[in-house]
């Protein structure tokens, strides 16, 4: 029967594997639990420490323990490495392709809270191939229940802000941060965010946009690990290139913009949005129209 870990150390310890995995590294191995020279009955104690080494013996057999302790074997549960096992999608040069079997490798995900309130899991929508690619925070309960991102009145505004750029909604693609509504549309919370961005950060290494466009606070924090406010993120565009993407893969530019339940509440600053997606439309060689969306 394989022991399991106190909760607080198996936390930090998938929080450090998830770290090296948005760092591109995926190769994990596991330490024989059994190490003759730190266990017990290894001979290589302190006392036995060779006449050249220049430490004094007393401080030596503090390092030794402190060694010891630190590499003191842990049985594993056997899912812990899960996350560390080799992306699906990886090599796989067809983004629809890749999505598919990112979406598989998401199953049906029950890794945080969220997903004990949803109905659908809402995973995201558009042209694997799109140049274009927009994130906001989470599904609602018109998203929940038809497991489609951006399909109630946030969406509609969403649509029309896509639609006055000259495109239609099928030629972007649309994700959020949380894949599962939370509870009563509450902000996610950090772990939930941890959890579920490195799907949506392989569903943007798998389509490589030129562009992607961070809908509200949630979604710029979450994508550029910054903490400013909306106002000083808006206005300019971030390199951003998810960590173990393709190398032959510049990486998209990044803009922040107002989520549009934001705009629905203050429709004053639709203006500062449509700045936002101009300077967009201008890195992609859109033509303006004519006329300004209302
Ligand atoms: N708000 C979001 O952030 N995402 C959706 O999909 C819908 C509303």
């Amino acid at each position: 029967m394989p022991r399991t870990l106190d909760p607080e150390l198996r936390r930090a310890l998938a929080e450090r594997v998830r770290y090296c995995h948005e760092m591109g590294i995926y190769d994990f191995y596991r330490r024989e639990p059994h190490l003759p020279q730190f266990t017990e009955a290894a001979s290589d104690t302190a006392e036995n420490v060779p006449a050249f080494s220049s430490t004094p013996q007393s401080e030596m057999r503090e390092e030794m323990a402190a060694r010891k302790s630190a590499v003191a074997p842990t049985i594993v549960e056997d899912n812990i490495f899960e996350i560390a096992l080799p992306k699906p999608e990886s090599g796989v040069a067809d983004p629809a392709t890749a999505l598919k079997l990112i979406r598989e490798d998401l199953g049906d995900c029950t890794r945080c809270k969220l997903s004990k309130g949803r109905t659908k899991i809402v995973f995201g929508v558009g042209n694997p191939r799109a140049e274009l690619m927009f994130v906001g925070e989470g599904p609602g309960a018109d998203e929940d229940a038809q497991g489609e991102p951006f399909v109630g009145r946030a969406g509609q505004l969403l649509n029309n802000m896509i639609k006055a750029m000259g495109l239609r909604r099928e030629d972007v693609y649309i994700a959020n941060v949380v894949k599962c509504r939370p509870p009563g549309n509450r902000t996610p919370e950090p772990d939930e965010c941890d959890t579920c961005s490195p799907f949506l950060m392989r569903q943007i290494a798998a389509i490589k946009p030129k562009v992607v466009v961070a809908l509200g606070a949630t979604a710029a924090k979450n994508l550029l690990a910054m903490h400013s406010s909306l106002g000083e993120l808006r206005g300019r565009f971030y390199d951003f290139k998810p960590a173990g993407s393709d190398p032959s893969w510049a990486g998209a530019r990044l803009a922040v913009t107002y989520h549009p339940a934001y705009l629905l509440r203050d429709p004053r600053q639709k203006g500062e949005a449509w700045k936002d997606l101009q300077m967009v439309m201008k890195y992609l060689g859109i033509e303006p129209p004519k006329k300004a969306p209302e």
